[in-house]
């Protein structure tokens, strides 16, 4: 089956009762304990997760049915709902750095939360995190060579100034010295980039983004090889991380669309970045298209042909923090946020969300200038979303 049709058909239509029709779309299963005829086999279903479900910690109908989707999205050998993107990510190390050295290679130019999860969450507990720029691949291999990490984790996309490193390289040099690679997919979706078949080992999402897709929805997805998921769903099962049946069942709705949307979305950014790439009241556009952009060679290796991704950033000229808040404050369509991959176009200041708690030297460091926004294109009509930011930008 072709991407299109996978998100519409994997993981329907499980028979969980024999005798009764099944439901063409999964619906949402909110017990939490299950009854079964005789107790022998509650007490293999109690043993052997995979000879049936028996309580919602461990698994659940709407869950599984998710987690089979996303598995197949990924060409992963099997996956976790989470209830948040963050879940999915403190999972995903926790399982890579068991039985390997505690210390980890990030890349610097990831998630906010994520540095802190690394920074204060792991690190009390004596994971030591190297950070560092992903997309010189020269310092990547000197890092993880001298460092001989347990894990390395680096994002599929950078935020906000879309970079893209060598990842079939970074895995290959992840597996030499026996690490184990987590890729954050939230950005490129699995329609854009499937980095476990270009040599990850476990790949995560905000299922919040894209793949839920709407804005109501806050979760999580872990997809794995073979050799960590039952580490994955060991953790799982004893800590309860678990993505909520009805977020499970709005996720699968929302995935049914992503190809729809995602194409969109990727169409809307392009012409919106070939759009303001010669406007007066911009200095610089970030987009993967851009001929000239740093990693084109990487973009062409691991992306899927014709598509760019759906997140752009561009500086808008002569402008401080005060213009940028005026800016956002004259929008009218384009909604100001804090997230991406709605079906709405959503714009983010860095310097009072992502980069907030960034000193400005190190802003500096990573490009990040005082006058830079993102916009996560949403499903609008292009012309709506030029017009707009044309009308904010003219001020
Ligand atoms: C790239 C990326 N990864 C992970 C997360 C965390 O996801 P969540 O907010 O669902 O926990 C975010 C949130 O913005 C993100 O942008």
């Amino acid at each position: 089956m072709k991407f299109e049709s996978e998100v519409v058909h994997a993981g329907d239509r499980k028979r969980l009762c024999s005798g009764l029709p099944v439901p063409v779309t999964t619906p949402i299963h909110l017990g939490t304990s299950y009854f079964y005829d005789s107790a022998a086999t509650l007490d293999r279903a109690l043993g052997e997760p995979q000879e049936g479900f028996s309580y919602a910690r461990y698994s659940s109908p709407t869950n599984a049915a998710l987690e089979e989707l996303t598995t197949q999205l990924e060409r992963g050998h099997g996956s976790l709902a989470t209830a948040s993107g963050m879940a999915a990510i403190q999972i995903a190390i926790q399982a890579a750095l068991l039985d390997r050295p505690h210390r980890v290679v990030a890349s610097n130019a990831i998630y906010g939360a994520t540095i802190g999860l690394l920074d204060q969450v792991f690190s009390p507990f004596d994971v030591e995190t190297s950070y560092v720029d992903i997309c010189d691949f020269d310092l990547v291999r000197r890092t993880v060579e001298d460092k001989k990490p347990g894990c390395v984790f680096i994002e599929s996309i950078s935020n906000p100034l879309v970079r893209v490193g060598r990842i079939a390289d970074i895995a290959e040099l992840t597996r030499r010295v026996g690490a184990a690679l987590v890729v954050d997919n939230t950005f490129a979706t699995p329609m854009l980039m499937r980095p476990l078949e270009l040599g990850a080992n476990i790949v995560v999402h905000s299922a919040t983004k894209y793949l839920a897709g709407h804005g109501d929805v806050l979760g999580g997805i872990v997809v794995s090889d073979e050799g960590h998921l039952e580490t994955i769903r060991t953790i799982s099962r004893i800590v309860g991380p678990v993505l909520g049946p009805f977020e499970s069942y709005l996720t699968m709705r929302g995935i049914k669309t992503l190809a729809l949307r995602f194409e969109r979305q990727c169409a809307n950014a392009r012409k919106l970045a070939e759009h303001l790439s010669s406007h007066p009241c911009v200095d610089r556009v970030y987009y993967c298209a851009d001929p000239k952009h740093p990693d084109t060679a990487a973009i062409h290796s691991s992306f899927a042909p014709g598509l760019f991704g759906a997140i752009l950033s561009f500086e808008i000229k002569n402008a401080g923090k005060s213009e940028v808040l005026a800016f956002m404050d004259r929008l009218r369509m384009v909604v100001p946020g804090p997230s991406l991959g709605d079906v709405h176009t959503l714009l983010l200041y860095p310097l009072i969300a992502s980069h907030r708690n960034v000193s400005p030297k190190m802003r500096e460091r990573m490009g990040i200038r005082d006058n830079l926004v993102r916009v996560a294109a949403g499903i609008e009509a292009a012309e709506d979303i030029i017009a707009d930011l044309d009308q904010a930008l003219r001020g």
